[in-house]
């Protein structure tokens, strides 16, 4: 029983083939999918928090450096994507190159990214959900709609708990991320931003970009690793792999174009942000419409409140759909109680996999605030990256002769550049999640050892 043995790429591709779910993804699908969960709290919500208290108008910088880690990242990816296109992404990839114990413990910090995700990702939808009522001149307590630990004197924050209710019932009923559905989501989360483009810029004044770094160059970095939130989502696009048409072309090109697009409005968006309002002004819940009541421009401001809780909606819907792929694949390898892969006989879902995650997810939304969360999603996220490169630097020594339909350039030095920045990312955040962090790895490795490790299916063969 190594705790280092590996499952066999080779039977691993053939056991995808012959499953067959149905292949009807092609590139465009994908890039779509992608931007459909890269775009929501991130940069509808935490762009001012991060202007506020890090970065200034200097919050431009800060999306970039974090565009440039995840360009690296992408590039990762989408050579694993493409090499072994499977269900199951990273943990996947993991067990087949640097085995078992690690593939245990990304697949539980993964965890860390898509759950939290799906609880950090409702607490937004939520800020924008009050603001649009507050439009409507309807005010829900400030104790039901805030998490304890936000400081606003909040008890539980109920629509972020609902809505991830609302979402897991239609998980749970066989919903299939619809491609329509998801692209009719995604051009309307694409118009709202185009919108702010056009209608913010008018009001930009130039003044309000100086000073640049009040925060200094540490706060740009602390930015960065805060913003990172914004881009996480392209990631989510490997494990589509079983159900593209031509994974080995496709799911390179979804995977950096959703990278490319997002970056490139989220550098647009917060250089005009900037320049509307002063950055002490901007620590606020809906940033991106307060900026246009700011200046008085009440319904566009509307409209984006309302595109924005559009657009948050499907990330939210695909976050805990990944969440869920990653602990029923973990289960079928028997390494995560088996209820959690069984299959519900009619709906053909895994129903209560579904129910069990949703209800987590909606209870930790409910009592944690955003940023606390964001931050451990962000250190989940970035270890997954740094895991996915050096798998990369694997794959190349023990299996040279893989076709490979996409390569990523310049490697061995890519991928080093990869683990390096996600690792500058990850000192930048706060010492609480470094420790909350431990302690999830720590309890995870118990797990391994103590239940995983003896039910793993590798142990039939
Ligand atoms: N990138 C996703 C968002 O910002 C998680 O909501």
């Amino acid at each position: 029983m190594s705790i280092f043995r590996k499952k066999s790429i080779t039977d691993m591709l053939a056991q995808s083939q012959q499953k067959g779910l149905k292949r009807s993804l092609g590139a465009f699908d994908l890039t779509l999918l992608g931007i459909g969960a890269i775009i929501g709290t991130g940069i509808f919500v935490l762009t001012g928090v991060v202007a506020a208290k890090d970065a200034g108008p200097a919050l431009i910088l800060s999306f970039i450096l974090s565009g440039i880690a995840c360009a690296f990242a992408a590039f990762c990816y989408a050579e694993f994507a493409s090499t072994v296109p499977i269900a199951g992404s990273v943990y996947t990839y993991t067990y087949a190159t640097l085995g078992e114990v690690f593939a245990f413990l990304i697949g539980w910090d993964l965890m860390l990214e898509y759950l939290l995700a799906t609880s950090a990702v409702a607490t937004g939808w939520s800020a924008y959900f009050q603001s649009l009522l507050a439009g409507f001149n309807v005010y829900l307590p400030t104790s039901l709609t805030s998490a304890p630990g936000a400081g606003h004197g909040g008890i539980i924050n109920l629509p972020a708990v609902l809505i991830i209710l609302l979402i897991t019932t239609l998980l749970s009923r066989g919903i299939r991320e619809s491609a329509r559905v998801n692209n009719i989501m995604v051009i309307i989360k694409l118009t709202v931003i185009v919108l702010f483009i056009v209608a913010g810029v008018w009001y930009v004044k130039p003044s309000n970009w100086s000073p640049f770094t009040p925060f200094g160059f540490e706060g740009i970095v602390t930015g960065a690793a805060t913003v990172f939130f914004a881009y996480i989502g392209f990631d989510a696009v490997a494990t589509a792999a079983e159900e593209v048409k031509r994974p080995q072309r496709d799911l390179p090109l979804g995977i950096i174009w959703s990278l490319a697009i997002c970056t490139f409005l989220y550098i647009v968006v917060s250089l005009i942000l900037t320049g509307i309002v002063p950055y002490t002004q901007l620590n606020v819940a809906d940033p991106v419409s307060f900026a246009l009541t700011f200046v008085g421009q009440n319904t566009i401001a509307g409209l984006i409140s309302v595109g924005a809780i559009a657009g948050i909606t499907t990330v939210l819907l695909v976050m805990l759909f990944a969440q869920v792929r990653v602990s029923y694949a973990m289960s079928r390898d028997g390494l995560l109680p088996r209820m959690l892969s069984s299959v519900h006989p009619t709906l053909k879902t895994p129903f209560k996999n579904t129910w069990i995650t949703g209800f987590v997810a909606a209870f930790i939304a409910g009592f944690i605030d955003l940023e606390t969360l964001a931050h451990l999603v962000n250190m989940g996220t970035l270890s997954a990256f740094s895991l996915v490169a050096i798998a990369v630097l694997v794959l190349r020594k023990t299996h040279p002769t893989l076709e490979r339909a996409f390569k990523a350039p310049f490697v061995p030095v890519l991928p080093i550049l990869t683990v390096l920045f996600c690792l500058y990312l990850m000192i930048s955040l706060p010492g609480i999640t470094w420790i909350s962090f431990v302690i999830w790895l720590t309890i995870g490795a118990l797990v391994y050892f103590v239940y995983a490790r003896k039910r793993s299916t590798l142990n039939k063969s």
